[in-house]
């Protein structure tokens, strides 16, 4: 049954595309004006040439352009190399129309006399896996927005006449090639990824300060003639950095009455369900509809401190916080920068009842809220063998690597038997919860699953690229942890907060090297489990039958198709895309940890998916 419905979603599928296979009229007119741009508005003589209104650029076949195969209707290819353009690039009419946009991946406009700014606008045209200008007349900086062309795997600007600093184009962790040879370019070089690099050059510009390559992958002919670049490399040693970490780190802690306060709170609620052991348990009024916690973290828990289960909106009244203990907590609650909780008044902290939201393994989880309305959520870690010292350095450090889809602490607070966190509450719950909590009235399409895959997949490798020579992992990478923003943007909570066992072998008084790499790998695991629950939309452990185990066994029996989740199959979410996807999850989820991809090539690999979907045709559900 299953497959011939499938079938025929397929059968249907094939007739819509066949009827669409012309691109439409705002694409079109775009590619004109986007020509007319680019060669200062001189056509060559072939009449076959295209390019004009009355024509269509896949069926007429324009020169330069490359369509989608199966649709003809999509352009995913513009290349006019060493074509004698003397224009500008106008990726304003280019890259606002969205299927350009969302089909367009290779832009060669190498070897012609091409000059002017590159627009912001080029961002638009996120499907861009390459980008070759080189041998152009370009000019002025890049713009910042091409740090988020986060698909780009080449990207070639040489031998033009580009200026200023670079963008942030260590974001893109996809990137394997970027030649940036012959400009003027300057600024420190970003500190790209170089393990997924293969070609790499930027010689012949004005860069300077240390070589980010630490490995020094290349050699000194990729950077050949930046009077201020220092490195091993290029046998010139660097000056001593300046102190900087010392000023940020002392910059960091930033110790506020009111943050104290949140510290004073946190321990007075603590102390006060451990002074008086049985409160009466009102039940909780259900006015959240949404919970940070996860079914996942009240299974297998052992509450291990207290019995007494936390009573849902305690008031002021409740308090009775020791002063001793206060003095101590003061001194010892940081602040990590940040504007959401700048304004904290003590007042309002008393104030500020609080909830448990979930028990789990590795600690309880709170939800506190204040009368202006501000919701935080607080992680009390248990059971972590870990200094002070170290605890508090970890937390520092984290706070230095930020990116959109890691959900930053804002503030901690650490004594000999209490580790806090605390974090923004997250209204709209985790992944978790949407995928397996009540789904009615909540779609949640497979495109849209592909892009918090393809997100998530980023924020860790961005973490796993700026922690790895700290030996940080996540440690406890599951759908639980990953919270859904207000806008739905996924983001990875509870970095770096351990959770290694401490009775298993690589905990963390003796984690060495070795052990530290498998800790990145356990995180791959957890990523393909997460990929697993995105394509079954099944619990990972269900009446005790593992997903790994259970998916592994029906691809082994070759029913693959009935892994996935049936809303999927009913949406009519392409087979293929998500055969590919269970691909990855099933390496990831490899029992060898050193047969596991690294986070990188995970990366890619969801992005060359995503990238198939993004430029396959809308469908009729
Ligand atoms: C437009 O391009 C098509 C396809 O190359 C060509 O056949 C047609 O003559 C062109 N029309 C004009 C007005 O140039
Ligand atoms: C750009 O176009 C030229 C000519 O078609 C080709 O030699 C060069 O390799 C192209 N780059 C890519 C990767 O398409
Ligand atoms: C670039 O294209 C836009 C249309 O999207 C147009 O309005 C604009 O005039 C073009 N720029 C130039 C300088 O031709
Ligand atoms: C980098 O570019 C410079 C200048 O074009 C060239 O001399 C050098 O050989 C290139 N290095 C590599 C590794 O290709």
């Amino acid at each position: 049954m299953e497959k011939i419905s499938i079938w025929l979603l397929f059968v249907s599928l094939f007739l819509v595309i066949h009827v669409a296979d012309s691109v439409d009229d705002a694409a079109r007119d775009a590619l004109v004006t986007f020509y007319t741009g680019l060669s200062n508005n001189n056509r060559p003589s072939d009449l076959n040439f295209g390019w004009n209104s009355s024509s269509d650029p896949c069926r007429d076949k324009w020169k330069g352009v490359d369509c989608d195969a199966k649709t003809n209707s999509l352009v995913k290819k513009i290349e006019f190399y060493n074509s004698g353009l003397s224009g500008f690039l106008n990726a304003t009419a280019l890259c606002n129309v969205d299927s350009i946009a969302a089909s367009l991946n290779l832009l060669n406009l190498s070897l012609n006399n091409i000059g002017g700014e590159i627009q912001a606008d080029i961002v638009k045209c996120k499907q861009l896996t390459r980008l070759f200008l080189g041998g152009n007349q370009f000019t002025g900086k890049l713009p910042d927005s091409m740090a988020m062309l986060g698909n780009l795997i080449q990207l070639d600007i040489s031998n033009n006449r580009f200026g200023g600093e670079l963008p942030g184009l260590a974001r893109v962790s996809s990137l394997q090639m970027f030649l940036a040879q012959n400009n003027q370019l300057k600024g420190e070089i970003p500190a790209f990824d170089f393990s997924n690099l293969d070609q790499f050059n930027v010689s012949n510009n004005n860069f300077q300060g240390p070589i980010p390559d630490v490995s020094q992958k290349f050699h000194a002919d990729s950077y050949l003639n930046n009077a201020g670049l220092c490195g091993e490399v290029l046998q010139k040693t660097c000056p001593p950095p300046k102190k900087k970490s010392k000023g940020l780190s002392n910059k960091g802690i930033l110790m506020f009455s009111g943050y104290i306060a949140l510290g004073l709170v946190i321990v007075g609620l603590i102390v006060f369900r451990l002074t008086r052991k049985k409160v009466e348990s009102v039940e909780a009024p259900a006015r959240s509809p949404n919970k940070v916690a996860s079914v996942d973290d009240f299974v297998d828990t052992k509450p291990s401190f207290t019995s007494v289960e936390l009573k849902t909106d305690v008031s002021k009244s409740d308090f009775s916080i020791n002063s001793t203990e206060s003095v101590m907590v003061s001194s010892s609650l940081v602040v990590l920068t940040s504007p959401t909780v700048s304004d904290l008044k003590f007042e309002d902290l008393l104030r500020a009842p609080a909830e448990l939201l979930g028990r789990g393994k590795h600690g309880t989880l709170y939800r506190v809220i204040f009368d202006n309305g501000m919701v935080l959520a607080v992680k009390r870690i248990k059971g972590w063998m870990i200094s002070i010292d170290e605890f508090k350095q970890r937390m520092l450090r984290l706070d230095q690597v930020k990116h959109p889809n890691v959900l930053p602490p804002l503030a901690f607070y650490c004594s000999k038997h209490e580790k806090l966190l605390v974090y923004e509450y997250q209204l709209n719950g985790s992944l978790f919860t949407l995928l397996h909590g009540n789904r009615s009235g909540r779609r949640f399409e497979w495109a849209s699953r592909l892009s918090v895959a393809a997100k998530i997949a980023e924020g860790l490798a961005f973490m796993h690229h700026e922690l790895h020579g700290d030996g940080i992992p996540h440690g406890n990478l599951k759908s639980s942890n990953i919270m859904l923003k207000s806008n739905m943007e996924p983001c990875i909570s509870e970095y770096g907060l351990m959770a290694m066992d401490p009775q298993e072998p690589s905990s963390m008084q003796q984690q060495t090297k070795d052990t530290a790499t498998s800790d990145f790998k356990a995180d791959i695991y957890g990523l393909g489990v997460i990929l697993l629950e995105l394509l079954t939309g099944k619990l990972v452990h269900n009446d005790g039958v593992d997903l790994t185990s259970w998916v592994q066994s029906v691809v082994r029996e070759e029913w693959t198709v009935e892994v996935f989740d049936r809303a999927l199959i009913s949406e009519g979410a392409s087979e293929e895309e998500m055969l590919n996807l269970l691909q990855v999850a099933i390496k990831c989820s490899n029992q060898a940890p050193e047969s596991r991809p690294s986070i990188n090539q995970v990366v890619t690999m969801i992005n060359a998916i995503k990238e198939e979907e993004d430029k396959s045709p809308v469908q009729e559900p």
